[in-house]
């Protein structure tokens, strides 16, 4: 068994795909959210085949040659509060959004429609599948915010954040790129921290407890995180730093 395979408590990156979330619906939609499902997903959806020539492409829409200046992901954006918060602020940046719940996506696709958010890309499905058609250093950032806890100890082996899954973040974020992350589960933040020690290529920017107390500017609260505080959780929020590639020694 390799260090990897270790940190994960033995679970292989080979084999069967582990099966990270639960429900992907709740309730049944109103009519103008299966409306937005039908119509509007469709154009905005994140197209995995040509994600991997030229993830900026996505964002061009008819004879618009929009191009964002960077591009960030945002993994698991539950409702879209913060996804269409930020698309909101920065309209010269291209947000992927990768959201398996359906309720969820047709939240965020009420926003988009609203504010004409046409600097947002979304799929319905697995995060997985958009970091391995991403190609190398193409993202300014990455998101990860209140991941699926799995408090219990059978039940971690579901935690999006394993050894290969850090290892695709890194590969994706350009050097000097961050993944951000925030959890309200003590215990996620050690499993995330243990992890990031054995991945060479990211590395904390946490320097004294206030960088992990507060969030990094910009922060929009997000409808888990209120679910948290109205429960007595504390979140953290960590900021990680891809470093530069090693040149290959002369
Ligand atoms: C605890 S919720 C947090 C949602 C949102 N980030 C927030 O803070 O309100 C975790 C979200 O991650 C999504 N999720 C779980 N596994 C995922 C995966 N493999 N890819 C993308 N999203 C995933 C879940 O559907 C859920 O909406």
């Amino acid at each position: 068994m390799n260090t990897d395979q270790k940190q994960d408590g033995g679970a292989s990156e080979k084999g069967p795909r582990r099966q990270l979330y639960g429900r992907s619906k709740g309730k049944a939609l109103r009519a103008a959210q299966a409306g937005r499902i039908a119509d509007l997903l469709p154009q905005v959806a994140i197209d995995i085949e040509r994600l991997s020539t030229d993830p900026a492409a996505q964002f061009a829409h008819g004879s618009d040659s929009f191009r964002p200046e960077e591009l960030v992901l945002e993994i698991g954006f539950g409702g879209g509060e913060h996804l269409a918060a930020q698309a909101r602020g920065n309209r010269n940046i291209g947000y992927f959004g990768v959201e398996p719940f359906l309720n969820g996506v047709a939240k965020l696709l009420g926003e988009i429609e609203a504010d004409g958010l046409d600097n947002i890309r979304l799929l319905r499905g697995d995060a997985r599948d958009v970091l391995a058609a991403l190609p190398d250093f193409c993202l300014a950032g990455v998101y990860l915010l209140y991941p699926d806890p799995w408090p219990k100890r059978r039940q971690r082996k579901r935690r999006i954040v394993d050894m290969a899954f850090l290892g695709e973040v890194a590969r994706v974020l350009k050097p000097g790129g961050e993944l951000r992350f925030a959890t309200d589960i003590d215990d996620y933040a050690g499993w995330m921290l243990a992890r990031i020690a054995h991945q060479d290529e990211l590395t904390w920017l946490g320097e004294r407890a206030n960088d992990w107390r507060n969030p990094w500017d910009g922060w929009h609260r997000t409808r888990y995180e209120e679910k948290a505080l109205r429960e007595g959780r504390t979140p953290a929020y960590f900021r990680f730093k891809r470093r530069s590639p090693t040149p290959f020694p002369p």
